[in-house]
This record gives C-alpha cells, sequence and structure tokens, in this order.
C-alpha cells in the first residue's frame, strides 16, 4: 500500500522546518503472515497526528495550560475547543498528550503506544530502551546474526522510535555486526542524531553510520581514546566521555545528550548497550519485543547483576502490544515499578494489536 503524504515536521531547536514529500511504503503483510485480528493501525492520519505531538510538545507544555488541539492541513497542531469536531489531542499539564479516540478506533493502538513517547519535554525527558529477543531470551546468533528474530512489524516499530526520538545510540557491536544506517527509512519523520558508543576506538571508519551525511553521528569513546585518533571517524564526530568500572560512563553519555538537547533518547541496542542503561536506572521505558523463536544460545538480551532473592527483582508496570506474531512488552520504569512477586497476577494496563 502506498500512502502519499505531505507534512510539515518541526522540532524545538532543530533547523528550519523541512517540508516531508516521501512516499511511505508500509504494509507489513505483505512480508510477514498476519494474523486475522490485525486492525488497520498503520494510519496515515494517526501517524501524522504523533509527528506532530512529538514536535509540539514543549511548546505546548510551556504555554502550561490544558489545551485540545487539532491537526492542520500542513500536519501541524492548532488549538480548538475541546468540543470541537477537529479536536484531535488533549495536552495536560503534568502528563501530557491524551488521545481523543476511544475504543474500537483502529488508530488507537498506535495513540496508546507512542503518545507516552510523544509527551516528553526537557522539564520531563523520556529514554526508552528496546530490544527484540527470541522466546529463549537472545538477540542474535553468537556470529552476531539477527535479522528476522523480530518481524517486520517490530521493524517498522524501531523506524518510528528513531522518527519519534532526539538521538538513536547503540554499542559498538551492533555497528560491527549489522552495519546499520539507524535512519527513518521506513516511516515519515525526521532522522535521529545517531550515537555510537565504542570506549576502546575499536571500529574503522568503513561503517554506514559514519559515512551516510543524511544524519548527523556523534562517535563516543572513553576521554582517554579521544587523542588516539583523529578528530572524526568518516564524517563522525568523536566525543570523550569520563569511563566507569564497566567501561563508559551511561550517565555522562546522557548528560551530554542531554546537552545537546536531546528529550527523547532511543536506546537500540544491543543487549550489553540496553543492559547498561537499564542497570544504571536510566531507561525510562524499555520495549521488549519477544518473536516466537528458539535460538538455544546466542547474544544475550538483558544481562543484569543477579539479584539476592526474586523478591528483589523489577516487576515493571506494563501493557502489551502484538505486532504481527511478535509481543511487544511496553513497561514503564518510573516511579510506580514494584518489586517481588506481588503483583504477579496483575494484567497489563492495556492490550493493543499493533
Ligand atoms: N534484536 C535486537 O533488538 C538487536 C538490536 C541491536 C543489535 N542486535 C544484535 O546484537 C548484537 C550486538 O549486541 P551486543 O549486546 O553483543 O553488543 P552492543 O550492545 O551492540 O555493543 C556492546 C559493545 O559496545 C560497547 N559499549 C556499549 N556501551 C558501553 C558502555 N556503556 N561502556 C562501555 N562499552 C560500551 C562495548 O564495546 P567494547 O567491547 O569494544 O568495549 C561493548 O562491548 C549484534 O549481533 C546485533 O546484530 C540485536
Amino acid at each position: 500500500m502506498l500512502l502519499n503524504h505531505r507534512a510539515i515536521i518541526t522540532r524545538p531547536g532543530q533547523p528550519p522546518p523541512r517540508l516531508i514529500i516521501r512516499a511511505v511504503a508500509q504494509q507489513p503483510s505483505e512480508t510477514v503472515p498476519r494474523e486475522g485480528d490485525l486492525a488497520g493501525a498503520e494510519d496515515e492520519l494517526a501517524w501524522t497526528i504523533l509527528l506532530a505531538a512529538s514536535g509540539h510538545a514543549e511548546r505546548v507544555a510551556h504555554a502550561g495550560q490544558l489545551a485540545a488541539f487539532g491537526l492542520t492541513r500542513e500536519g501541524g497542531l492548532q488549538p480548538v475547543p475541546r468540543d470541537d469536531d477537529r479536536a484531535v489531542l488533549t495536552w495536560r499539564p503534568g502528563s501530557g498528550w491524551e488521545s481523543h479516540w476511544s475504543d474500537p478506533d483502529p488508530r488507537l493502538p498506535l495513540m496508546d503506544l507512542y503518545l507516552p513517547i510523544c509527551s516528553a519535554t526537557t522539564e520531563r525527558p523520556m529514554t526508552v530502551g528496546h530490544l527484540g529477543q527470541s522466546l529463549d531470551g537472545f538477540i542474535a546468533t553468537h556470529a552476531g546474526e539477527s535479522r528476522w528474530v523480530t518481524g517486520q512489524e517490530n521493524l517498522l516499530h524501531m523506524h518510528r522510535l528513531r522518527a519519534l526520538t532526539d538521538a538513536v545510540v547503540v554499542g559498538a557491536a551492533t555497528v560491527a555486526l549489522d552495519d546499520p544506517q539507524l535512519t527513518t527509512r521506513l516511516v515519515e519523520g525526521p532522522n535521529p542524531l545517531r550515537v555510537v558508543l565504542d570506549p576502546g576506538r575499536r571500529l574503522g571508519d568503513q561503517y554506514r553510520v559514519f559515512n551516510d551525511p543524511s544524519a548527523e553521528t556523534l562517535y563516543i569513546c572513553a576521554q582517554s581514546m579521544v587523542d588516539a585518533g583523529p578528530p572524526r571517524v568518516g564524517l563522525a564526530k568523536v566525543v570523550g566521555v569520563d569511563g566507569s568500572a564497566d567501561g563508559l560512563d551511561v550517565h555522562a553519555v546522557m548528560q551530554l545528550l542531554r546537552d545537546r538537547g536531546c528529550t527523547r533518547i532511543f536506546v537500540e541496542g544491543g543487549g550489553v548497550t540496553v543492559s547498561m542503561f537499564l542497570e544504571a536506572n536510566l531507561l525510562d521505558r524499555l520495549h521488549m519485543a519477544i518473536a516466537p523463536l528458539l535460538i538455544g544460545d546466542g547474544r544475550p538480551a538483558i544481562r543484569l547483576r543477579p539479584p539476592a532473592a526474586l523478591g528483589d527483582c523489577v516487576r515493571p508496570r506494563y501493557r502489551v502490544f502484538r505486532m504481527g506474531g511478535d509481543v511487544l512488552f511496553d513497561c514503564e520504569l518510573g516511579g510506580d515499578t514494584t518489586t517481588g512477586t506481588a503483583e504477579t497476577t496483575a494484567p497489563p494496563s492495556v492490550t493493543r494489536v499493533i
């Protein structure tokens, strides 16, 4: 299915608005068998609203009041009365965006999944980690093969996360093994700042993320390694941060990105990198996509220091989204996170099909 769409996307602190006219080819069912209950959630209008919401959140938050917004022809948001037919979103100070759609609107799953991310502001920033793992907890084979652990819908989800965030962070092994571009090729929306963590400067300059000019790339290494090579790796600027016992201090990485105006940060992988941010308590949400696949042994997803007892483990509040054959757990790691076994039977706060 080809959807022709045009919208002006702006973000605070970013270069002047650019007109995006791009054909969006998104029909996951063309490549992946889907079950009959999938709704038409890849709705063009819903995605346009989400892009507008992520671009306008800061400005609306500064205005400070509860207000409703409609979508302009150009893909922007304009204030309208709350009972106006054109109202698609309401901004609630303190919590962020709320959609005006309710069940069974097929666009609701997209709004449910992404509005919490679109609601982030400088005062309430958001960092999301995502991994796609097998049933037995691996994100790749030992050799590093990870393509199609999860399916096309989950890949689309990752491109959406890139489009809604200011920076996408990956570890050195992901660049070495996947050579990703980390752009938003599958969806409409801006490319994020690309951030590669390579403490020991072991990566060469041949990778696409260092040579593709469609987005800026930061190459972060240990402070002690900054002068061990040229100030750029390909087109990417080399930046040093302090080290920790495990490698780079992820708090310092986070501070660096916040100082550059990155309100929404997407930690895309691999397992070592997401685990470091999780262990440091820097993730607000963890998106864990689970695929019906058994790898047996390979590169693990999350690895944390082992707890003394099950009661010490984190049991976050969660929502569930079906993505083709995969199931995405959207875990909230903020204030309401519980520990232990008390909540074992708590149902997810929302279950949707994307
Ligand atoms: N299924 C998925 O969701 C998914 C997503 C992304 C990647 N992948 C796959 O996952 C595999 C790579 O994942 P991975 O877990 O092995 O590695 P990774 O997280 O991609 O990279 C880990 C490496 O990055 C560097 N690094 C990252 N953060 C660091 C920190 N805070 N401090 C120090 N060093 C840091 C270290 O390099 P040094 O060892 O040089 O110090 C570390 O070994 C690949 O096969 C890729 O295809 C899967």
